[in-house]
């Protein structure tokens, strides 16, 4: 359907050229990212873009170091070799001339409102809190950046592998440039696809993922 194209063209893109993305650019693809919907309308998202090769290639880093750590504690060789190998899929927004930091502030759920006024166990909590609408809002915003980079001709790749590194990624942009409260949720670099890039994966069909109730 040609309405949907859109859609479609979005793809992960995991290489770029070292072209550069205007800054008006990046403005509107930000306000594009903050015209999805949230919760109570609250927008409870911030958005930390990097446009600084070495300091990208520094947060690289930061994942890697942070990535070698928690791989060390595996008491099992295997798992650990599986998280090293991992660290390729969480730094590759290296040579990307853009990288965008994606924080999500607070958004209660029904949960932690009735857990903070002691009417619910925290077991029950849980329950209601399982849908996480905090993280839904930030999640809407990505799609919505990353359909926008597309349609633009950028490319981009949700990632959370890097939040490994989320405290550590924090302290090296200065925590005082983060809103209190708010933590690192994913990140995507941005650019212009290498020639060849971004390969999309088959999708199951609607047949296996949809059930229609007449
Ligand atoms: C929540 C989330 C986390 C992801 N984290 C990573 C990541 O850390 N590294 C990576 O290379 N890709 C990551 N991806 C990209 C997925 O691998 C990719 O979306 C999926 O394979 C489908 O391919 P497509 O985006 O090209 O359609 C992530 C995607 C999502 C939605």
């Amino acid at each position: 359907m040609e309405e949907l194209a859109f859609i479609y063209r979005r793809r992960s893109v995991r290489k770029f050229t070292a072209d550069p993305v205007p800054e008006e650019h990046i403005r509107e693809l930000i306000k594009a990212a903050s015209f999805a919907p949230s919760g109570s309308n609250v927008q409870n998202w911030q958005f930390v873009v990097v446009l600084d090769n070495a300091k990208i290639e520094e947060i690289a880093v930061i994942v890697e170091k942070k990535n070698a750590e928690l791989a060390a504690r595996f008491k099992d060789k295997v798992k650990a070799d599986g998280l090293r190998g991992m660290v390729r899929y969480y730094t590759l927004f290296k040579g990307a001339p853009v990288l965008v930091l994606i924080y999500a502030g607070p958004y209660p759920s029904l949960g932690e409102t009735l857990l903070a006024d002691g009417a619910i166990a925290p077991e029950e909590a849980a329950y209601y809190a399982r849908p996480n609408p905090a993280i839904q809002n930030i999640a809407a915003a990505m799609e919505n950046l990353q359909l926008a980079a597309a349609s633009l001709g950028y490319g981009t790749c949700w990632m959370t592998g890097p939040t490994c590194a989320a405290a550590e990624i924090s302290a090296y942009i200065g925590d005082d440039e983060i809103k209190p409260g708010y933590f690192l949720t994913a990140v995507t670099p941005l650019g212009v696809p290498a020639p060849g890039a971004g390969s999309q994966p088959p999708r199951r069909p609607p047949e296996e993922i949809m059930t229609i109730i007449r």
